[in-house]
């Protein structure tokens, strides 16, 4: 049969994801700007990259569950164009998570450390290609998400009960 909400699995996987993006935007963003000689930069960083790890095998594990279990259709009432922002939104979200999680090992990986999330924070090379990368789809990250939230949050107002679909209050 199919669902009309996702399956707990899926909504575990979300919120937790979501929560470790926000704290690793806001370490992140942090951790850079610290002074170098700082004692809080380098658990900072490992902080970041550990988190980082969590949310990379979050993804896999969550697109593995969305392929191989039946997945709830999209919420009613969507027009067309609107329908293919949603599969495209939800497509690129999933896409900026496996590329920031694969640059992010990349910029350790290219600096010669290996890709133990317990480096030495003095020996990365912050002119290796996947910074620039690691850089770029940040920003492209944030754009996705806050057109995803600004999607949901529009169809809560006006069509239906979408957050309930992920788990927040009762669904339908
Ligand atoms: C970094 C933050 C976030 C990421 C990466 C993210 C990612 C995603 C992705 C990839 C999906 C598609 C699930 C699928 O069909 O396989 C989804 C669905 C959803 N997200 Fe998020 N999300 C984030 C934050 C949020 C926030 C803050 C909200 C609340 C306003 C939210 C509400 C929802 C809802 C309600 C759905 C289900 C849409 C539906 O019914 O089909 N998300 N999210
Ligand atoms: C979804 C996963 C990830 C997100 C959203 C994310 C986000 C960020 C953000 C916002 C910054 C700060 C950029 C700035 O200074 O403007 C950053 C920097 C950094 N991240 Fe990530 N990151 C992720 C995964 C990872 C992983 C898995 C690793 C390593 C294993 C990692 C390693 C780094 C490093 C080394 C920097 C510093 C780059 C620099 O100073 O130029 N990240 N990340």
């Amino acid at each position: 049969m199919t669902p009309t909400r996702y399956s707990r699995a899926m909504i575990w996987l979300h919120w937790l994801t979501a929560a470790a993006v926000f704290a690793l935007f806001a370490v992140g963003l942090t951790m850079t700007r610290l002074d170098f000689n700082s004692p809080l930069k380098p658990p900072l960083f490992r902080l970041h990259a550990v988190l980082g790890y969590a949310v990379l095998i979050m993804t896999v594990l969550r697109l593995y569950y969305k392929f191989r279990t039946p997945q709830p259709p999209p919420p009613p009432g969507m027009s067309g164009v609107r329908l293919a922002l949603y599969r495209l939104v939800h497509g690129l979200l999933y896409l900026s998570l496996l590329v920031m999680g694969i640059t992010g090992v990349g910029i350790l990986v290219q600096s010669g450390l290996g890709p133990s999330p317990f480096f030495d924070i003095h020996a990365l090379n912050f002119e290796v290609r996947a910074v620039n990368m690691h850089l770029t789809f940040k920003l492209a990250m944030l754009a996705l998400v806050i057109v995803h939230v600004v999607g949901v949050l529009s169809y809560q107002a006006t069509k239906g009960d979408v957050l309930g679909r992920m788990g927040l209050g009762k669904g339908k």
